[in-house]
Formats: structure tokens, C-alpha cells, sequence
């Protein structure tokens, strides 16, 4: 089968498509799946550049959707022909997080998705949503986890309160979708005017450019009175405008590094506001089972940007890195 590898020292251009044995038949409680989509996360972003380390050949992509071909001993829950989306904790089915490190998360610590076919444990798979493309199924496993995770379990958003979601990239996307499934108003902010519009046409009642409008946070607070949840995807350059944003008691689930992973945080206007901060990591598999419902529900559709074929996966991050894109960036296999 074909595959993408990460060769060390990692960089794009060290990205190499190589042939790979096929994946074999699925051990007992496993699957065998033929893969047909992945997409791009800025955590994948992170392991092919080199800032996180990974193993010399390491096949990279956390998301990963197909069909499955056969199953191992023991396994019911699946049959082939079902169409399948990996999760991204793989040792998190449930309940609490058993683990605060990558070690075990494909595309990071074992290898991932950019490849033709797995043959892996059942419970690394949930169905795809009823309907949904490989290439849309595939967007859910890491982004779309995420900012269910961060507006539901953890938000949880009610209908009427405000959200607000930082920039136009694929957590956000997802965010300002379930919101407003969840009947909240959206205020979205972005770099690009253009990008703006189309988040209205998206449904963001309100949004701001924070770039012409660097005091973004203070603008959304006049905008509604204190906003109740943040999806805070910048991290140490944007929390405190988020900290601005959030009215008594607001909550920021606090998700992104994309401004860098330390720096100053407003520690006693939080206090004062009695804001509460939640750190995210994506989701449990249960938490994923959760969001397809409700997906299925309210026949949400992921915003997709455009796709890369499998062996332009460096491509596909050159995409990634200049910014242009509004949503999900994803790969097609084979
Ligand atoms: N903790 C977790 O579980 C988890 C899970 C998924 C992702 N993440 C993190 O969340 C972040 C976003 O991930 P993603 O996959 O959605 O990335 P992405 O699709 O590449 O999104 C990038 C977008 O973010 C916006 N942005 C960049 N800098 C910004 C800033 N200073 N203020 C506001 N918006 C800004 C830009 O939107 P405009 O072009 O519209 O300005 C940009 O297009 C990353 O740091 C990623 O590592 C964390």
C-alpha cells in the first residue's frame, strides 16, 4: 500500500510517499479498513515540520476514514461495508481522560492515517455519520471532537447565550456550527474581510476583524453584555482579549497555541470576572459517538476548503501554513 512517512529531521520537504506492506487481515477485536480520507489538524502540522518529535518513518494524520473490509474475532459492532472515522485518543473511550500525554495517538506517538489501509482495534473506529462522505467524515476525528467537546460536555452551551470563536480554521468552523445547533448567537472573529462574510453566511450573528480591531475582546463584550463560552484557539496572544470577552462566571475552553504555549495571562481580571478556564484535548470516544448524533440530527455538513491527493500531503500543509484556507483542509487516498 501507499503511505506517507516522516523522515527525520522532519521538515515538508522530507515527507516521503513510500510502498508499505498491505495491512493484513484484523487480529482478534480488531478491524481492517481500507482508508479513503484524512485531513489536516495543526497538531499533524506541528509532527511533519519536527516541532514535536516523532519516530524516524512515522506514517503522520491523526483523521482517518473508510469502509471497513474485514472483521477480527469478537467484534460486533462493526461489519464490513460500514463506513468508519477514527478517534484520536485511542485509550479514551469514556469518562475521565486515563492519560495527559500523545503517546499512544496516531499520526504522534504510533503510527497514523496517511496510508491506504489499518488493520486496528474496533474501539479506534466509531461509525462515519449517516450520509457523510469519507472526505467529510474524515474532518471530525480531531477538529470536530474538539469544539463539541469544548461547547457541549464541557461548555455546556444553552440556547441564547453567546459564543465566541476566534479565526476561520476548522475548530472554529465546527464551533460556530454547533453553537448555533445548540440555538446560541455567534460572535466570530478573522484576519480577512472577505473571510468575515462568509462567516455570516455560516450563521455568526456578529463578527470582528481582529486585526483592524486589535481591542476585539472589549468590542465583543459591548456587543452582548460578556460572552458565556470562548473557544480560545490562540492561546497566550488572544486570552487576554478572551478574558475581556467573557462576562461573570463566561467560561474559555482553551484549546489552540496558535499565537505560541506560554506567556501573560490577565490572572486577576479572570479571577475578578470569576472566569473559568478549561483546558481541552480533544474528546473521548464516547464524545465523538455523541457529536455524530447530534451531526445526524441537525444534518450539520463540515465546511471543506479543498483537498490534496494523498501523496501531495506536503501540499496540503503549504496550504495549511499560508492561512488562506477557511476550514478543513483534506487528503484524499487512493
Ligand atoms: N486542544 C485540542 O484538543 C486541540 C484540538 C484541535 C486543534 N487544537 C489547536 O487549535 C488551534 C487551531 O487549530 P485548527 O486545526 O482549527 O487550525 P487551522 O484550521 O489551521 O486554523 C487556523 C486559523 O486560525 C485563525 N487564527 C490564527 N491566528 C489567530 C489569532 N491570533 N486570532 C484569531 N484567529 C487566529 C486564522 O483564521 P483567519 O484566517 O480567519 O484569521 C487561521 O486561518 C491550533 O493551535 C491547534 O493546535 C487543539
Amino acid at each position: 500500500m501507499r503511505a506517507m512517512i516522516v523522515r527525520t529531521p522532519a521538515t515538508l520537504d522530507t515527507l516521503t510517499a513510500v510502498d508499505l506492506p498491505d495491512a493484513g487481515a484484523p487480529a482478534a477485536g480488531e478491524i481492517a479498513v481500507r482508508l479513503h480520507a484524512s485531513s489536516l489538524n495543526f497538531h499533524d502540522y506541528l509532527v511533519v515540520n519536527g516541532t514535536i518529535p516523532t519516530g524516524d518513518r512515522r506514517i503522520p494524520m491523526s483523521d482517518g476514514a473508510g469502509e471497513v473490509i474485514a472483521v477480527g474475532d469478537g467484534v460486533s459492532e462493526f461489519a464490513p461495508g460500514d463506513r468508519v472515522v477514527s478517534i484520536f485518543h485511542p485509550r479514551w473511550q469514556a469518562g475521565a481522560m486515563p492519560e495527559a500525554h500523545f503517546r499512544h495517538v496516531p499520526g504522534d506517538g504510533v503510527d497514523g492515517y496517511a496510508r491506504e489501509a489499518v488493520a486496528a482495534p474496533a474501539t479506534w473506529f466509531t461509525k462515519a455519520p449517516e450520509g457523510y462522505s469519507h472526505l467529510e467524515a474524515a474532518t471530525l476525528t480531531c477538529a470536530g471532537v474538539t469544539a463539541w467537546r469544548a461547547l457541549v460536555p464541557d461548555g455546556p452551551t444553552l440556547a441564547g447565550q453567546t459564543v465566541l470563536v476566534q479565526g476561520s480554521g476548522g475548530v472554529s468552523l465546527f464551533a460556530l456550527q454547533f453553537a448555533k445547533a445548540m440555538g446560541a448567537r455567534v460572535i466570530a472573529t478573522s484576519s480577512s474581510e472577505a473571510k468575515l462574510e462568509r462567516l455570516i453566511a455560516l450563521g455568526a450573528d456578529h463578527v470582528i476583524n481582529y486585526r483592524t480591531t486589535p481591542d476585539w475582546g472589549r468590542a465583543a463584550f459591548a456587543l452582548c453584555g460578556g460572552v458565556d463560552h470562548v473557544v480560545e484557539i490562540g492561546g497566550p496572544g488572544t486570552l487576554p482579549q478572551s478574558i475581556e470577552a467573557i462576562g461573570i462566571g463566561g467560561h474559555i475552553a482553551l484549546i489552540g497555541v496558535l499565537t505560541g504555549v506560554s506567556g501573560e495571562i490577565p490572572t486577576a481580571r479572570l479571577m475578578g470576572k470569576q472566569g473559568r478556564l478549561q483546558g481541552v484535548s480533544v474528546g473521548s470516544r464516547r464524545d465523538q459517538r455523541d457529536m455524530i448524533a447530534a451531526i445526524e440530527a441537525n444534518d450539520l455538513r463540515p465546511v471543506i476548503d479543498r483537498s490534496f491527493p494523498l501523496e501531495a500531503l506536503a501540499d496540503a500543509f503549504r496550504h495549511q501554513e499560508s492561512g488562506a484556507h477557511f476550514g478543513k483542509i483534506g487528503v484524499e487516498i487512493g
